[in-house]
Protein backbone atom coordinates (compact mmCIF):
# COMPACT_ATOMS: atom_id res chain seq x y z
CA UNK A 1 0.00 0.00 0.00
CA UNK A 2 1.85 3.17 -1.30
CA UNK A 3 1.51 6.30 1.35
CA UNK A 4 0.84 8.70 -1.43
CA UNK A 5 -2.75 9.64 -2.58
CA UNK A 6 -4.40 10.92 -5.20
CA UNK A 7 -7.32 13.14 -5.44
CA UNK A 8 -8.49 14.15 -8.62
CA UNK A 9 -10.59 17.42 -8.95
CA UNK A 10 -13.91 17.66 -10.40
CA UNK A 11 -13.45 20.95 -11.16
CA UNK A 12 -11.48 20.02 -14.89
CA UNK A 13 -14.39 17.09 -15.14
CA UNK A 14 -17.39 16.73 -17.59
CA UNK A 15 -20.20 18.45 -15.18
CA UNK A 16 -22.66 17.00 -17.45
CA UNK A 17 -21.61 13.42 -16.83
CA UNK A 18 -20.48 14.12 -12.89
CA UNK A 19 -21.45 10.95 -11.27
CA UNK A 20 -20.11 9.11 -14.13
CA UNK A 21 -16.84 10.96 -14.74
CA UNK A 22 -16.64 10.53 -10.62
CA UNK A 23 -16.90 6.19 -11.21
CA UNK A 24 -14.16 6.44 -13.64
CA UNK A 25 -11.68 8.15 -11.66
CA UNK A 26 -12.64 5.41 -8.60
CA UNK A 27 -12.23 2.84 -10.93
CA UNK A 28 -8.77 4.59 -12.39
CA UNK A 29 -7.17 3.90 -9.12
CA UNK A 30 -8.20 7.32 -7.52
CA UNK A 31 -8.06 7.51 -3.53
CA UNK A 32 -10.74 10.46 -2.89
CA UNK A 33 -12.65 12.81 -4.97
CA UNK A 34 -11.84 16.40 -4.35
CA UNK A 35 -14.32 18.97 -4.30
CA UNK A 36 -13.68 23.02 -5.01
CA UNK A 37 -16.45 24.99 -3.48
CA UNK A 38 -16.17 28.76 -4.58
CA UNK A 39 -17.82 31.76 -3.91
CA UNK A 40 -17.20 34.78 -6.15
CA UNK A 41 -15.66 36.77 -3.45
CA UNK A 42 -13.01 34.98 -1.55
CA UNK A 43 -12.32 33.77 -5.14
CA UNK A 44 -13.25 35.20 -8.27
CA UNK A 45 -14.84 32.74 -9.64
CA UNK A 46 -18.28 30.78 -8.53
CA UNK A 47 -18.50 26.31 -8.52
CA UNK A 48 -20.33 24.32 -6.94
CA UNK A 49 -22.69 23.86 -3.37
CA UNK A 50 -23.68 21.85 -1.51
CA UNK A 51 -26.17 19.61 -3.34
CA UNK A 52 -23.39 18.96 -5.86
CA UNK A 53 -21.46 17.34 -2.94
CA UNK A 54 -24.22 15.50 -2.15
CA UNK A 55 -24.98 13.80 -5.67
CA UNK A 56 -20.90 13.00 -5.24
CA UNK A 57 -21.55 11.72 -2.21
CA UNK A 58 -24.21 9.28 -3.86
CA UNK A 59 -21.75 8.35 -6.81
CA UNK A 60 -18.79 7.14 -4.91
CA UNK A 61 -18.24 5.50 -2.00
CA UNK A 62 -14.76 6.89 -2.03
CA UNK A 63 -14.07 10.12 0.53
CA UNK A 64 -14.94 13.43 -0.45
CA UNK A 65 -12.32 16.23 0.73
CA UNK A 66 -14.00 19.46 0.16
CA UNK A 67 -11.85 21.96 -0.58
CA UNK A 68 -13.71 25.80 0.65
CA UNK A 69 -12.53 28.95 -1.26
CA UNK A 70 -15.23 31.09 0.41
CA UNK A 71 -15.24 34.18 2.62
CA UNK A 72 -17.31 32.93 5.77
CA UNK A 73 -16.81 29.16 5.83
CA UNK A 74 -18.41 29.40 9.25
CA UNK A 75 -21.84 29.74 7.46
CA UNK A 76 -21.39 26.71 5.12
CA UNK A 77 -19.92 23.56 7.45
CA UNK A 78 -23.15 21.95 8.43
CA UNK A 79 -24.64 22.35 4.77
CA UNK A 80 -21.05 20.40 3.44
CA UNK A 81 -21.21 18.26 6.32
CA UNK A 82 -25.00 17.22 5.70
CA UNK A 83 -23.72 16.41 2.71
CA UNK A 84 -21.41 14.33 2.69
CA UNK A 85 -17.91 15.81 3.19
CA UNK A 86 -15.66 13.49 4.66
CA UNK A 87 -12.81 16.10 4.93
CA UNK A 88 -13.62 19.88 5.26
CA UNK A 89 -10.72 22.24 4.49
CA UNK A 90 -10.78 25.94 4.78
CA UNK A 91 -8.51 28.54 4.05
CA UNK A 92 -6.08 30.18 6.87
CA UNK A 93 -7.21 33.51 5.21
CA UNK A 94 -10.97 33.47 5.38
CA UNK A 95 -10.88 32.52 8.88
CA UNK A 96 -11.24 35.35 12.04
CA UNK A 97 -11.20 32.75 14.20
CA UNK A 98 -9.28 29.76 12.30
CA UNK A 99 -9.19 27.82 16.05
CA UNK A 100 -12.60 27.84 16.91
CA UNK A 101 -13.50 26.87 12.84
CA UNK A 102 -11.27 23.86 12.56
CA UNK A 103 -12.64 22.75 16.13
CA UNK A 104 -16.47 23.03 15.18
CA UNK A 105 -15.51 21.02 11.86
CA UNK A 106 -13.77 18.05 14.28
CA UNK A 107 -16.89 18.51 16.40
CA UNK A 108 -18.79 17.20 13.40
CA UNK A 109 -17.20 14.62 12.78
CA UNK A 110 -15.18 14.86 9.67
CA UNK A 111 -11.42 15.44 8.86
CA UNK A 112 -10.48 19.08 9.42
CA UNK A 113 -8.25 20.45 6.55
CA UNK A 114 -6.38 23.73 7.06
CA UNK A 115 -5.02 25.37 3.42
CA UNK A 116 -2.81 28.34 3.07
CA UNK A 117 -2.59 30.36 -0.57
CA UNK A 118 0.57 30.44 -1.94
CA UNK A 119 2.13 33.99 -0.21
CA UNK A 120 0.76 32.39 3.37
CA UNK A 121 3.75 31.74 5.64
CA UNK A 122 4.25 28.23 7.21
CA UNK A 123 3.99 29.54 10.53
CA UNK A 124 0.43 30.37 10.88
CA UNK A 125 -0.67 26.52 11.00
CA UNK A 126 1.92 26.14 13.76
CA UNK A 127 -0.32 26.73 16.79
CA UNK A 128 -4.07 24.59 14.98
CA UNK A 129 -1.65 21.08 14.43
CA UNK A 130 -3.39 19.36 17.20
CA UNK A 131 -6.81 20.08 15.50
CA UNK A 132 -5.47 19.19 11.85
CA UNK A 133 -6.43 15.95 9.85
CA UNK A 134 -4.77 17.58 6.70
CA UNK A 135 -2.73 20.62 5.99
CA UNK A 136 -3.26 22.13 1.83
CA UNK A 137 -0.10 24.19 0.68
CA UNK A 138 -1.70 25.57 -2.79
CA UNK A 139 0.69 25.83 -5.67
CA UNK A 140 -1.36 28.05 -7.45
CA UNK A 141 -3.69 31.04 -6.35
CA UNK A 142 -6.65 29.37 -5.99
CA UNK A 143 -9.59 30.07 -8.29
CA UNK A 144 -9.24 27.83 -11.40
CA UNK A 145 -8.08 24.96 -12.73
CA UNK A 146 -5.19 24.54 -15.20
CA UNK A 147 -3.00 27.12 -14.34
CA UNK A 148 0.60 27.51 -13.86
CA UNK A 149 2.62 25.51 -10.69
CA UNK A 150 4.46 27.88 -8.63
CA UNK A 151 8.04 26.24 -7.44
CA UNK A 152 8.41 29.58 -4.97
CA UNK A 153 6.02 27.70 -2.66
CA UNK A 154 8.42 24.08 -2.59
CA UNK A 155 10.55 25.93 0.44
CA UNK A 156 7.37 26.42 2.27
CA UNK A 157 5.84 22.54 1.67
CA UNK A 158 9.51 21.23 3.13
CA UNK A 159 8.25 23.69 6.16
CA UNK A 160 4.81 22.61 6.38
CA UNK A 161 6.37 18.75 6.42
CA UNK A 162 8.47 19.21 9.13
CA UNK A 163 6.58 20.67 11.08
CA UNK A 164 3.81 18.17 10.81
CA UNK A 165 6.41 15.37 11.40
CA UNK A 166 7.37 17.30 15.01
CA UNK A 167 4.20 17.10 15.89
CA UNK A 168 3.72 13.36 15.62
CA UNK A 169 0.59 13.45 14.51
CA UNK A 170 -1.02 11.54 11.33
CA UNK A 171 -1.19 14.83 9.45
CA UNK A 172 -1.74 14.87 5.46
CA UNK A 173 0.53 17.34 3.62
CA UNK A 174 -1.58 17.96 0.01
CA UNK A 175 -1.02 19.80 -2.28
CA UNK A 176 -3.43 21.90 -4.86
CA UNK A 177 -2.37 23.48 -8.16
CA UNK A 178 -1.02 22.91 -11.34
CA UNK A 179 0.06 19.15 -10.10
CA UNK A 180 0.89 16.45 -12.52
CA UNK A 181 3.63 14.28 -14.22
CA UNK A 182 5.57 16.88 -14.65
CA UNK A 183 5.50 18.38 -11.03
CA UNK A 184 4.64 15.56 -9.19
CA UNK A 185 8.07 14.25 -8.39
CA UNK A 186 9.09 17.74 -7.30
CA UNK A 187 6.10 18.21 -4.63
CA UNK A 188 6.54 14.42 -3.60
CA UNK A 189 10.63 15.51 -2.85
CA UNK A 190 9.13 18.61 -0.88
CA UNK A 191 6.99 16.44 1.53
CA UNK A 192 3.74 16.30 -0.03
CA UNK A 193 1.86 12.79 0.06
CA UNK A 194 -1.83 13.82 -1.04
CA UNK A 195 -1.82 15.17 -4.68
CA UNK A 196 -4.82 17.46 -5.67
CA UNK A 197 -5.02 16.94 -9.73
CA UNK A 198 -7.65 18.82 -11.71
CA UNK A 199 -6.80 19.64 -15.53
CA UNK A 200 -3.86 17.19 -15.92
CA UNK A 201 -6.01 13.43 -14.39
CA UNK A 202 -9.54 14.52 -16.49
CA UNK A 203 -7.79 15.68 -19.53
CA UNK A 204 -6.08 12.35 -19.84
CA UNK A 205 -7.19 10.19 -22.76
CA UNK A 206 -7.29 7.12 -20.14
CA UNK A 207 -7.73 8.00 -16.72
CA UNK A 208 -6.00 4.68 -15.43
CA UNK A 209 -2.88 4.79 -17.36
CA UNK A 210 -2.54 7.99 -15.83
CA UNK A 211 -2.66 7.07 -12.51
CA UNK A 212 -0.29 4.17 -13.21
CA UNK A 213 2.00 6.85 -15.27
CA UNK A 214 1.73 9.39 -12.01
CA UNK A 215 2.17 6.25 -9.79
CA UNK A 216 5.55 4.81 -11.38
CA UNK A 217 7.19 8.84 -11.08
CA UNK A 218 6.01 8.20 -7.28
CA UNK A 219 8.12 5.31 -6.65
CA UNK A 220 11.17 6.54 -5.83
CA UNK A 221 10.06 8.08 -2.68
CA UNK A 222 7.54 5.76 -1.71
C1 LIG B 1 -7.83 25.73 -7.68
C2 LIG B 1 -8.47 24.49 -7.09
C3 LIG B 1 -7.89 23.24 -7.59
C4 LIG B 1 -8.01 23.01 -9.07
C5 LIG B 1 -6.70 22.45 -9.48
O1 LIG B 1 -8.28 26.85 -7.02
O2 LIG B 1 -8.35 24.50 -5.67
O3 LIG B 1 -8.34 22.09 -6.86
O4 LIG B 1 -9.02 22.11 -9.47
O5 LIG B 1 -6.67 22.35 -10.85
P1 LIG B 1 -5.33 21.98 -11.63
O6 LIG B 1 -4.90 20.61 -11.16
O7 LIG B 1 -5.79 21.96 -13.06
O8 LIG B 1 -4.31 23.03 -11.35
ZN1 LIG C 1 -8.81 22.56 -4.61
Amino acid sequence: MSRFRIAPSILSADFGRLAEEVRAAGEAGADCIHLDVMDGHFVPNLTIGPDVVAAVTAATSLPRDVHLMVSRPDDLLDAFVEAGATTLGVHVEACHHLHRTLQRIRDAGVRASVTLNPATPAASIEHVLPLVDQVLVMTVNPGFGGQAFIPEVMPKLRQVRSLVDKSGRAIDVQVDGGVGLETIEEVALHGANVFVMGSAFFRADDYADFVRRIRARLQPYE
